[in-house]
């Protein structure tokens, strides 16, 4: 019977780039969605860019952009690298949407309307200069317990104290330096602490297979023992400004971005109603019978298996089918990390040229229905992608069909399906399946290579190159090219969830309709004819990981600074222990005012920025100096900046520079921005002169 499944995977920030973190859960959904596709089930996955909140508002103003024009410059970015590793999204959306908003709204009024919504007053830091109310992460100060300075609002990085931002001493906001002072607001509150809620919960929580056992037992913690109330009320307001949505009947009061987050997964669905003429109430209405899943990572079950379903329960929706958490990912054993170069960019990978099949294939291979969390060691996945993908089972094909193309005018002969490898596969495919199912998928692949080795044996015993030297054997010869081959395409048919571009090559070779899961079932009859051999998949380079590593060690990575901008008072040593810890420890030897003079800065406005056809790092901005006329100058900035996004803003450049001969054209200055070249804040970040500077004047 076909069933109707809509599948999300959690909404990533649109401050950031993707990284191979997040790929863990593209993937993984990926996989499941395309297994369920397979299967013949109408089966829908959607996704979004999760585009509101303070740091995005940040850091547009920081860009000099809206943040409108950021949130879509990310989303092309987004798009661009999950379409490259393969995740088939039927919509990725933005939760900046009519729909999202629509719905947020619906699910305010009717939770205003069953009386689970509160007002409150809140005393919270407050930044006098930039007028705004400042979450937690943008307070800095001394540790309470030790001293340090520079400490985050919520726990010292130099002796691991945790406290809140109230804590602090000598606070100081990290967006504008300035002493933040506490100050009253009234913010909306979703009564999580009622009694209808913490006894839903109680019961949805428990549901048969709803959630992992470890996330079931983690949700009891939370929910406390009965009779015992340890829910408290949810904040789901923000103060403008603020980037997001408005409330209905709150002047100047926002949804907190956590409020509208997971209503953009019906935003999302609500935009692919319109498009495919869906029945959006067939998924979401409180009489659904359609399946409803929602892969996330661990560090957001809260969100997911508290806040969301007793929304939605009491503002009239279905709720979740289950909710599948997964890991996180480390590289070689430990937590990504920028200065070792494993914090790898999903753009990176691509650029350096690896297969994005193999990344799916590693990680189905180690990945299970727990919460654990996965490592990818290097050295095993050159291992495992070069002998399990390459060597045992692209190698079935590669052996055999040149036979065939060659000698029989690529013409199949009968399949023998009382072969023990065909066989076996015949009656593993449905435990294979299972673990599919069950998002078991190291299990399916470890089954999938068994078999894989039993087909190997097969052809290691007929040896096709040494009939194809006797020319006596040639029914031999093309029986056991064909057997192989059919071999070959019923593992291609169990491992296309993973490996959907290869096994779309193999399609093509084979001369046969994309395949279904039960495709499993036949053999190729005889007389088919197959097409020339199409080569599958490379086996991976050492050299090429090494590479890898080296682009995220130095070329900073896209990804934005978590961290707030550096403030402009009180101190400039402030300023750069914000961003640079490194460069603050040794200042370069000291030089004289007429040596500094002697570099002459003017404020230039980019009129041109394009790309740069066969560089990637470099943008070519033709910049307006005034009184100096226009000059064009490469800038190693695209990791950072969208060429399109950069006309019309004012930085500053060093014009006496010798212009100098590239590849590309001549270089004639260089425009300044700052990075952190050794520490762990990524990023490039162009200098701007406050409004009113104009084009050509001298800094100094
Ligand atoms: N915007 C929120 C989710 C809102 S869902 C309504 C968010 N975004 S995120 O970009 O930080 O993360 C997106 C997903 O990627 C989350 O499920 C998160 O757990 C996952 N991962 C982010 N880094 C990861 C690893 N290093 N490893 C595995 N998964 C990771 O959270
Ligand atoms: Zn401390």
């Amino acid at each position: 019977m076909s069933r109707k499944i809509l599948v999300t995977s959690a909404l990533p920030y649109a401050n950031g780039a993707i990284h191979l973190g997040h790929l863990v859960e593209y993937i993984q959904t990926d996989v499941w969605v395309r297994f369920q596709k397979m299967r013949g089930h109408q089966c829908w996955y959607v996704c979004a860019d999760d585009t509101h909140g303070t740091p995005i508002m940040l850091r547009a103003e920081k860009e000099g952009i809206t943040p409108e024009a950021l949130i879509e410059r990310v989303h092309g970015e987004h798009t661009r690298d999950f379409a490259g590793f393969l995740v088939g999204f039927d919509n990725y959306y933005t939760t900046h949407s009519e729909e999202t908003r629509a719905c947020a709204n619906e699910i305010y009024a009717r939770l205003q309307a069953a009386g689970l919504i509160d007002t409150r007053i809140i005393e919270q830091y407050y930044d006098p200069l930039k007028e705004m109310f400042l979450p937690d992460r943008y307070i800095k100060g001394d540790c309470p317990k030790c001293g340090a300075h520079d400490q985050y609002g919520d726990n010292c990085e130099s002796c691991g104290a945790a406290y809140t931002a109230n804590e602090l001493n000598n606070p100081y906001s990290a967006v504008s330096g300035a002493k933040p002072e506490l100050r009253q607001s009234e913010h909306y509150f979703f009564r999580l602490s009622d009694r209808r809620c913490q006894g839903f919960l109680r019961r949805w929580t428990q549901g048969e297979g709803r959630l992992q056992s470890e996330a079931a037992n983690k949700l009891q913690e939370w929910l406390g023992e009965v009779g015992e109330s340890k829910l408290t009320d949810w904040d789901i307001s923000r103060e403008a400004p603020y980037f997001g949505f408005e409330i209905p009947g709150a002047p100047g009061k926002y949804f907190y971005v956590w409020l509208d987050a997971p209503i953009g997964y019906m935003g999302a669905f609500k935009n692919l109603c319109a498009r495919e003429g869906l029945d959006f109430d067939e998924y979401w209405g409180p009489d659904s019978t359609a399946e409803l899943y929602h892969f996330i990572g661990k560090d957001i079950l809260y969100f997911h298996a508290l806040f969301w379903p007793a929304e939605l329960q009491h503002a009239g929706y279905r709720t979740p089918s289950k909710v599948f958490a997964h890991g996180f990912l480390t590289v070689d054993g430990a937590k990504m990390s920028k200065s070792r170069g494993t914090f790898i960019t999903a753009e990176s990978y691509l650029a350096e040229g690896l297969d994005p099949e193999w990344l799916r294939y590693y990680y189905a291979a180690k990945l299970s229905s727990s919460m654990e969390d996965i490592d990818l060691n290097l050295d095993d996945f050159i291992a495992r992608v070069n002998s399990d993908l390459v060597g045992k089972f692209v190698n079935i094909a590669s052996r055999s069909a040149g036979f065939i193309v060659k000698r029989f005018a690529g013409q199949l002969c009968v399949c023998d399906e009382s072969l023990p490898a065909i066989n076996a596969i015949r009656a593993r495919a449905p435990q294979i399946a299972d673990h599919y199912e069950a998002r078991e998928f190291s299990k399916a692949i470890r089954e999938v290579m068994a078999l894989t080795d039993l087909a190997n044996q097969y052809v290691d015993s007929v040896k096709p190159w040494e009939l194809a030297r006797q020319p006596a054997r040639e029914g031999e010869l093309q029986a056991a090219c064909s057997n192989a081959l059919n071999l070959f395409r019923l593992l291609t048919i169990l491992l296309k969830p993973v490996l959907p571009a290869l096994a779309a090559k193999a399609e093509a070779f084979l001369n046969v309709a994309p395949f279904v899961w039960h495709d499993s079932d036949t053999v190729l009859a005889a007389g088919h004819a197959i097409n020339a051999y199409q080569h599958l998949l490379t086996r991976v380079d050492k050299k090429q990981v090494d590479a890898l590593l080296a682009a995220n060690r130095q070329s900073l990575s896209a990804t934005p600074p978590p961290a707030p901008p550096p403030p402009a008072e009180p101190a400039a040593a402030v300023a750069v222990a914000d961003v640079a810890p490194a460069a603050v420890a040794a200042a370069g030897p000291a030089i004289s005012i007429d040596d500094f003079l002697k570099v002459d800065l003017r404020i230039a406005r980019i009129v041109e920025a394009t790309q740069v056809e066969g560089a990637d790092k470099l943008v070519r901005l033709l910049l307006d100096v005034g009184p100096l006329g226009s000059r064009q100058v490469f800038a190693g900035i695209k990791a950072a900046y969208e060429p399109s996004a950069l006309v019309g803003r004012l930085t500053v450049m060093v014009a006496n520079l010798a212009a100098r001969k590239m590849k590309f054209g001549i270089s004639e200055g260089m425009v300044l921005a700052a990075s952190d070249a050794d520490g762990e804040t990524p990023g490039i970040f162009l200098l701007s002169p406050d409004a009113g500077a104009q084009a050509g004047m001298r800094v100094k």
